[in-house]
């Protein structure tokens, strides 16, 4: 363990590894974040009642009665964000200079399984105020979870700990949050850190033999400490801005109009308006997931690793993907809310396959033929093919959650923003 410590970072580093936009140190402020987020935590911890009866008070006596109570809530609220959209940020980095293959791999899937327990961080907490957001938030998210097949609802029941929320879906939900999903975290950031100490640090373009190295106390170390200032700052700043939501108590009899799932899953509560659950809750995160977990394992042999987007022909390929994913999924949205619904043009149909197979075929389409374009028109190699299959999944999953947090009003109709 005493080793993992003192390995955090080698005596010199390469010089051309202190550049910004090799990292844009996300990784050390995603680290950061996670300090700010136990020690936040462990303050909230004095006052918070885990039950449903004083759970929500005592967060008002919190907000109320104790100095600087609002505040730290605030900072553990807005830093699990920041978590959250910087790990985001770090995965694309990561994922862009190719830094995922060979050595890295590894660190490549505990990184996804570190995403992944970041979101379940987020979304535990989410409930623990007990309101009438936390409450029905949670409600919607679950039921997704009861659209998996065979063990879905057995599943649910599990996690919630009964058919609707109670008092042991908070005990579980308090459980997770503040004891499994902390020590997982914190014990796989560090051996995350270890291997990118064991990769040899972090990936450079080329082999930067004959390139200057230099001592990483001041020239790392500086640039650390100023990239923790300017981020502690930002937390800060938005901490004594905007307060964490916090609506009136849960009333599991009065659900909320609309009833969104928390905004990380509001992507996936999105695609459910417009495939089967089945398809929208079960094949296409497995797949996506599929996907990145095999990522690393392709094999190619025109990789440029270190060199964001591969080539300038990457570059403009991720550019029109980017776009062309933009542009199908706003598409598709629409065109399923107000021209034509498959559900209901086609009611002898079973429900799967108009709302499943059929949509989900009229894609695969439409981004062969895109990809086919591409690949003849272009050349484009093996991995600049993934790459923008990669964009696609990603710009669609952004719009998809755009959509389902800022248009979505009412019953869940489309509107603009300021009436949501
Ligand atoms: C709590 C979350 C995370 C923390 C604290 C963290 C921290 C770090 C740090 C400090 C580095 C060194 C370079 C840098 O600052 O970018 C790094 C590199 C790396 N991370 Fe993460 N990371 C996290 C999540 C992830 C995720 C979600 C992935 C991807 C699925 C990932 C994959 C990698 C890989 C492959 C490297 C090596 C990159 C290279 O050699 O350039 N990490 N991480």
């Amino acid at each position: 363990m005493r080793t993992i410590f003192l390995h955090l970072h080698p005596q010199k580093v390469n010089a051309s590894a202190l550049r910004i936009n090799r990292t844009f140190g996300l990784g050390g402020m995603a680290a950061l974040l996670i300090a700010v987020q136990l020690l936040t935590g462990i303050l909230l911890r004095f006052y918070y009642i885990q039950n449903p009866a004083s759970a929500y008070d005592s967060i008002l006596f919190l907000k109320n009665n104790v100095l600087f109570g609002q505040f730290v809530r605030n900072i553990h609220y807005w830093s699990g964000v920041f978590l959250l959209m910087i790990a985001f940020l770090h995965f694309l980095r990561v994922f862009f200079t190719g830094a995922f293959r060979g050595s890295r791999r590894v660190n490549w899937w505990f990184g996804l399984v570190l995403l992944l327990l970041i979101v379940f961080a987020n979304f535990t907490g989410y409930l623990l105020p007990w309101d009438q957001l936390a409450y029905w938030a949670i409600t919607v998210s679950t039921n997704i979870i009861g659209y998996l097949p065979l063990a879905g609802d057995a599943l649910r029941t599990a996690i919630i700990g009964g058919r609707e929320l109670n008092g042991s879906t908070l005990q579980n939900f308090f459980n997770f949050h503040t004891a499994v999903l902390p020590l997982l975290m914190v014990v796989l950031v560090i051996y995350h850190f270890w291997r990118v100490r064991k990769s040899g640090g972090i990936m450079l373009p080329g082999t930067p033999d004959n390139s200057e190295m230099v001592p990483v106390m001041p020239y790392l170390v500086f640039r650390e400490f100023i990239a923790a200032l300017v981020l502690l700052a930002v937390l800060f700043a938005t901490s004594a801005l905007f307060n964490a939501p916090l609506l009136e108590k849960a009333n599991p009899v009065y659900s909320m109009n609309p009833t969104k799932a928390p905004w990380y899953f509001a992507g996936v509560q999105e695609l459910l308006m417009h495939f089967h659950p089945f398809f929208a809750a079960f094949v296409i995160p497995l797949l996506v997931m599929l996907f990145l977990i095999c990522i690393p394992l392709i094999k190619i042999d025109d990789t440029q690793e270190g060199h964001w987007f591969i080539s300038e022909r990457g570059r403009q390929t991720a550019k029109s993907t980017a776009v062309f994913a933009i542009a199908v999924t706003l598409a598709g949205i629409f065109f399923n809310a107000w021209v034509m619904n498959f559900e209901i043009m086609l009611p002898g149909v079973p429900a799967w396959i108009s709302n499943g197979i059929f949509p989900a075929v009229i894609l695969l389409v439409l981004m062969a033929a895109f990809f086919y374009f591409h690949l003849n028109r272009k050349m484009l190699t093996k991995a600049e093919l993934v790459q923008a299959a990669f964009v696609f999944i990603m710009m669609a999953f952004i719009v998809l959650t755009v959509v389902g947090v800022f248009f979505r009003g009412k019953d869940m109709e489309l509107v603009w923003p300021w009436n949501v």
